[in-house]
């Protein structure tokens, strides 16, 4: 099985994906709490990305714990594994691995994560089945995933609803699932998980102004791979994109309600 992952591999990507994740930095930060990552355990990062989770999680184990990422991103994970180096966590490492219908690297995790990355694999619950097969007995899968379908402004635009069929006819004909986030109990069951012992949202109020920049990112993130796929044309997406950017400019004030980020969890058994 091979999966496939539709962003680009550039500089102003991997600034976007570090951008995004401090905007969720504290919703992270909170389940990974809730869920107990504590002093001396071990975590897995899987399409750890950029390395902020990896952060967050090296904070909570001290240096007895171990954190490992995989991503299939060689460039991003050797940017990540300096970044966190530079910050002191000897106890991470990032590892170059597709993740697919395999077995994962490294034996079991206390706690395996992934963010953003479901959202991205057409073979979704297959990934998933893979990842809680590196729990640990006792441990944790803690999932965190976007629902983009709330995309939308106070009072609403038809501009602003034509960008968000842009974004969704792009995702969806690249594989992606853009409401995975709301569907995280559903997959948990499909993969042989069970339900989620438990399922958190987080979200925030943005306004349009700031927000466009973002959200154009998004899209520009996926349009190569959509365009060379046939799904869009360019100029058809180009003049969405100037359109929003024009009623940025007209209503910067104007309330949005971002993507939201759905989390899920469950924890293993014990052996007995
Ligand atoms: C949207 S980014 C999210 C990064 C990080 N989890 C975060 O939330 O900040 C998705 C990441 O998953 C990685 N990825 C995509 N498909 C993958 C796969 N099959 N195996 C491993 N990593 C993958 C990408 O390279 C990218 O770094």
């Amino acid at each position: 099985m091979t999966t496939r992952y539709g962003l680009r591999r550039t500089p102003e990507e991997y600034e976007r994906l570090r951008a995004q994740a401090r905007a969720w930095e504290d919703a992270t930060a909170r389940l990974l709490d809730r869920v107990g990552l504590s002093e001396g355990m071990s975590c897995l990062d899987a399409g750890c990305g950029p390395g902020e989770t990896m952060r967050l999680m090296a904070e909570r184990v001290g240096p007895a714990g171990r954190v490992l990422g995989l991503d299939a991103d060689g460039a991003l994970g050797e940017q990540a594994q300096e970044m966190l180096r530079d910050a002191g966590h000897g106890q991470c490492s990032v590892t170059a691995y597709e993740i697919g219908g395999e077995t994962l690297p490294g034996g079991t995790y206390d706690l395996v994560f992934a963010r953003l990355l479901l959202f991205h694999l057409p073979e979704r619950t297959e990934v998933l089945a893979r990842l809680w097969e590196a729990v640990a007995p006792g441990g944790t899968l803690l999932v965190q995933d976007y629902d983009l379908s709330v995309v939308s402004t106070v009072p609403e635009s038809l501009v602003v609803e034509g960008f968000t069929g842009l974004m969704t006819r792009i995702f969806e004909g690249i594989g992606c699932d853009v409401r995975v986030g709301t569907r995280l109990p559903a997959l948990f069951a499909e993969a042989g998980i069970g339900t989620p012992d438990g399922t958190e949202i987080a979200g925030m109020v943005a306004t349009l102004g700031p927000a466009r920049m973002m959200l154009e990112a998004v899209v520009r993130g996926a349009l190569p791979a959509a365009v060379a796929r046939g799904v869009v044309e360019p100029e058809g997406a180009e003049r969405v994109l100037a359109r929003l950017a024009q009623e940025a400019a007209e209503h910067p004030d104007r309330p949005l309600l971002p993507p939201l980020l759905v989390g899920a969890w469950k924890t293993k058994a014990p052996t007995p």
